[in-house]
C-alpha cells in the first residue's frame, strides 16, 4: 500500500497546521501555546482523552481503534520544542519571535503526529489502542525522560514505541533506519586551566594558561586516535576555548575548555571521562598548572530495538516502496533514547530533501514529506494493531 490517499487530501490542512506552530516557536519546557494548539487541533477531530502537564507540558491522548481484542497499545511520539536561532529563511510564514526558530523540524513532526491522529481517528481500522505523545525539550531539556518519570509507559501501559525525524540530505519522503544505535549519546566537559597570568614580555615568571590549555586541546584528540578501538565510533570535540585575557601583551591567568563527547558504545562513555580528566589534570601538572575538570552526562544512545526495528522498516516500505534498513548511524544524539530505554521501539529518518541542515538559520522543512511520514505512522499502527 502507498502513501494513504487520505493523507494527499489533509496535506494542505497538516501543512497550516505546521506553519502556524512554524511563526509560533517556543523553546525547551516553554511550549504551552504549542502544547494548547495540539490540544485544539486533537478536540476538533474529536480525541478527548487527551491528559496535559506530562512531563511539565507535555500532552498525552489515547484513540482507541475499532475493536481491542488484542489489549495492545502503542505509542507514536513527536517533539514539539524549537531552537535559539534567529531565522534567515526569509519565507512568508518564518518566525514571529526573535532569537527562535523551529530550525530542527519538530514543528512538521508535531505536525506529522496531529495528521496521523486525525486519520487513525476517522478511520480507527485497528485493534488496541493508540497513545499519541507530544514532548516538550528534545532540544537539550530531556523532556522524553521528564515524562518517562512521569510514568507515561506505565500509566498508559504502552508496549511499543516509535517515533521519526526528518533528515536533510535525503531524498523527501524516503526511509532510512538501522537495528541498533541510530544516534550517539552526548556528554559535555569544561576543564578550567590555572596557571599564573603575567606580563607578555616576562613569561619566564608567569605560567602560560593559554599554551597549557592549547596542550590539552591537542592531547585530548589522542584520545579518540589512541585509546578507542578503530571500528567503533566516538568524536570529541572542543567547542569553546577562553581566557580571561583581553590584550595581546597579557598572558591569561585561566583559561576555561568546552566540549563534548559522542558514541554510540555506552563502555566509551565512562573511558572518556576518565580520559578527559587524566589528560586535563596531568597536562596541566607538567606544566606547572592546574587543572579542574566537569563532566556533565547527556542523552543516552539512541538504540533501535531488532524486531520493532524491522516492523517500522515494513512499514515505510508499504508506504515509499523500499526502505534503507541499514543506513548509517549518526553523531547527534535525541531524547527519544529515554523512551527507547523503557520500551521497545524504534525511531526512522525520513528525507527532507536538500536544505541547510538541522540546526542551520536557513533550514526549512519540506512540507511534500507530510503524507509520506503521516502514512507511516498509520501503516505501523494497523500493521503492528491488525483487526480479526
Ligand atoms: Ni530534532
Amino acid at each position: 500500500m502507498p502513501i494513504k490517499n487520505r493523507f494527499a487530501e489533509l496535506q494542505s490542512e497538516i501543512t497550516g497546521w505546521r506553519r502556524h506552530l512554524h511563526m509560533h516557536p517556543e523553546l525547551l519546557f516553554d511550549v504551552e501555546k504549542t502544547a494548547a494548539y495540539v490540544v485544539d487541533r486533537l478536540k476538533e477531530m474529536g480525541i478527548d482523552d487527551i491528559t496535559t502537564g506530562i512531563g511539565k507540558t507535555g500532552v498525552v491522548a489515547t484513540i482507541k481503534g475499532n475493536t481491542d481484542n488484542s489489549g495492545r497499545v502503542i505509542g507514536l511520539r513527536a517533539d514539539m520544542d524549537a531552537l535559539p536561532i534567529e531565522e534567515a529563511t526569509g519565507l512568508e510564514y518564518a518566525s514571529t519571535v526573535p532569537g527562535k526558530m523551529h530550525a530542527c523540524g519538530h514543528d512538521g513532526h508535531t505536525a506529522i503526529l496531529l495528521g496521523a491522529a486525525k486519520y487513525l481517528s476517522e478511520t480507527r481500522n485497528f485493534d488496541g489502542t493508540v497513545v499519541l505523545i507530544f514532548q516538550p525539550a528534545e532540544e537539550g531539556g530531556a523532556g522524553g525522560l521528564e515524562m518517562c518519570k512521569d510514568g507515561l509507559m506505565d500509566r498508559w501501559g504502552i508496549q511499543e514505541v516509535y517515533g521519526l525525524h526528518n533528515m536533510p540530505g535525503m531524498p523527501v519522503g524516503e526511509f532510512y533506519i538501522r537495528p541498533g544505535a541510530l544516534l550517539a549519546s552526548s556528554d559535555e566537559f569544561e576543564i578550567t586551566v590555572t596557571g599564573r597570568g603575567g606580563h607578555a614580555a616576562a613569561p619566564h615568571e608567569a605560567v602560560d594558561t593559554t599554551l597549557v590549555a592549547s596542550q590539552i586541546v591537542v592531547s585530548l584528540q589522542s584520545i579518540v586516535a589512541r585509546n578507542v578501538n578503530p571500528i567503533k565510533r566516538v568524536v570529541l570535540t572542543v567547542g569553546t576555548f577562553e581566557t580571561d585575557s583581553v590584550a595581546s601583551n597579557v598572558i591569561a591567568h585561566t583559561a576555561r575548555l568546552k566540549g563534548t563527547v559522542r558514541t554510540l558504545d555506552p563502555e566509551y562513555r565512562v573511558l572518556a571521562e576518565e580520559r578527559v580528566r587524566r589528560v586535563a589534570e596531568d597536562t596541566a601538572s607538567a606544566f606547572g598548572a592546574q587543572a579542574e575538570m566537569v563532566w556533565t552526562p547527556g542523552y543516552p544512545a539512541t538504540v533501535n530495538w531488532e524486531d520493532q526495528t524491522a516492523f517500522a522498516a515494513e512499514a515505510a516500505r508499504a508506504v515509499a516502496g523500499k526502505v534503507n534498513d541499514a543506513t548509517d548511524p549518526i553523531m547527534p544524539s535525541e531524547d527519544f533514547a529515554y523512551m527507547l530505554e523503557e520500551r521497545p521501539g524504534a525511531y526512522i529518518f525520513v528525507g527532507n530533501g536538500d536544505t541547510a541542515m538541522c540546526h542551520h538559520p536557513a533550514y526549512v522543512f519540506d512540507d511534500e514529506m507530510i503524507p509520506s511520514a503521516c502514512s507511516w505512522f498509520a501503516e505501523l499502527v494497523e500493521q503492528r494493531l491488525p483487526t480479526s
